[in-house]
């Protein structure tokens, strides 16, 4: 995109752009998530639906439908209904293995997802989209596969149960098919016209023989956050034609970037995202630096207006990370009102983000290759529903 040559009216006027390979907000301002429901015409995923996956499955709801960061779904009351009257379903999601490491934002729907198959007691497959990456970034098909398996590691270390989950790369699962029918090679971009079924046949389940044989009518809940949309409404379309239901989907926000809400957290620009792999320090030095700050320029001023906790990215990243509902609360009523000064939330923060990344860095030293090979492995999972 060429946006240098452009005034600021002229940025002003343009649209908000959300798609697989593009996130930005209008001009300079915030995503406009509640026009981006309307856009896209999914459903709100409102108060009821907290209250009603806490009965069914009597676990306290995770953090992320709390505080409403899934936030928009498609026909998530169907899976419920079914499952209220005994029916199970399965989860898909994915990766696309673009970078070494995952960064924040990654982990949003896969620590969802690990959540979703706990409470819920069913199956999941993650698609590493290798070939997408190939096309897109012009990654060779080797170093391609070596990223695949690298994220598979980050991925595993968010604490699936291997006894429900099948991870797969498309270069090796669904193998030669697109490959070989439009003989092309990782160079080629005509890939790129064919991947959105690619990423689109996982929702059905006859994708798995392995795993669903004779079950046609399994339903399918996709979470993602709300980039991958796209995708699935494609999806849904032609479902029908296929003879499968169409795919339910729980849509997150986006973790936004350390220099605010215009886009989401970019795993190409190493300044606007902590990754699982930065250190103490470089968390330290990232949120220090760089995350943008709704308090005033002086202590003075700040004292007398408090923070623009609409703007204000420290607390933005609590809202996702924190878990204590009260303190929560608090540090939302004391910077607001300008008693808390955006170097203390700003330390809290530092304290949140490491504890995760230090689990996190643990968790993933854990999984070795071989583990690696059984998630991945082609097999029946014969308890996946209990
Ligand atoms: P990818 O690798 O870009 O992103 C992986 C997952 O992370 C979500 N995500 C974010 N969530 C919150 N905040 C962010 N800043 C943020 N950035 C990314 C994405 O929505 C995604 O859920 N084509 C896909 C891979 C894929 C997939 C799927 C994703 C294949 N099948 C099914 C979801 C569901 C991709 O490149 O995702
Ligand atoms: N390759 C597998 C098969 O031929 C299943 C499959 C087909 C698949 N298309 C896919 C898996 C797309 C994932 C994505 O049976």
């Amino acid at each position: 995109m060429e946006k240098e040559n452009e005034t600021k009216a002229e940025q002003e006027e343009q649209e908000q752009v959300v798609n697989p390979w593009e996130v930005s907000a209008k001009g300079s301002g915030k995503i406009d998530y509640d026009k981006l429901i309307d856009q896209f015409g999914c459903q709100r995923l409102d108060k009821t639906f907290v209250d009603r996956v806490f009965r069914l499955t009597s676990r306290s709801p995770h953090i992320f439908l709390r505080r409403n960061v899934f936030f928009a779904h498609r026909d998530f009351n169907e899976i419920l209904d079914a499952y209220e009257r005994g029916e199970k379903f399965y989860l898909y999601t994915g990766r696309g293995p673009s970078s070494e490491a995952l960064h924040l934002g990654h982990l949003v729907p896969f620590m969802f997802t690990k959540y979703l198959q706990e409470a819920f007691k069913v199956p999941l497959v993650i698609q590493l989209t290798d070939d997408e990456k190939c096309m897109w970034k012009n990654l060779t098909v080797e170093e391609s596969k070596r990223l695949a398996r690298e994220n598979a590691k980050d991925i595993i270390a968010c604490g699936f149960d291997i006894s429900r989950t099948f991870i797969f790369s498309d270069f090796d699962y669904v193998g030669g098919q697109v490959v070989g029918i439009f003989g092309f090679t990782g160079e080629d971009h005509i890939g790129k016209i064919s991947f959105p079924p690619v990423q689109a046949v996982p929702s059905f389940p006859s994708s798995f023989p392995h795993l669903f044989s004779g079950k046609d009518k399994l339903r399918c809940l996709i979470p993602c956050a709300i980039d991958q949309d796209p995708y699935f409404r494609m999806t849904r379309d032609v479902a029908p034609r296929l003879g499968y239901s169409k795919p339910a989907l729980i849509e997150s926000l986006f973790f936004p970037a350390l220099q605010g809400e215009t886009g989401k957290m970019s795993a190409s620009d190493a300044n606007s995202a902590i990754y699982v792999t930065d250190s103490q320090k470089d968390i330290k030095y990232k949120v220090n630096k760089y995350a943008f700050s709704g308090g005033q320029d002086s202590v003075e001023n700040h004292r007398k207006y408090g923070a623009n906790l609409e703007v204000d990215i420290p607390f933005k990243y609590l809202s996702f990370f924190l878990e204590d509902d009260d303190e929560l609360e608090h540090i939302r009523k004391e910077y607001g009102s300008g008693r808390m000064l955006t170097g203390e939330v700003k330390k809290r923060l530092i304290e949140v983000l490491t504890e995760i990344v230090e689990r996190h860095r643990a968790a993933r030293a854990a999984v070795t290759d071989e583990m690696v090979d059984a998630f991945m492995a082609v097999r029946p999972l014969p308890n996946m529903f209990n």
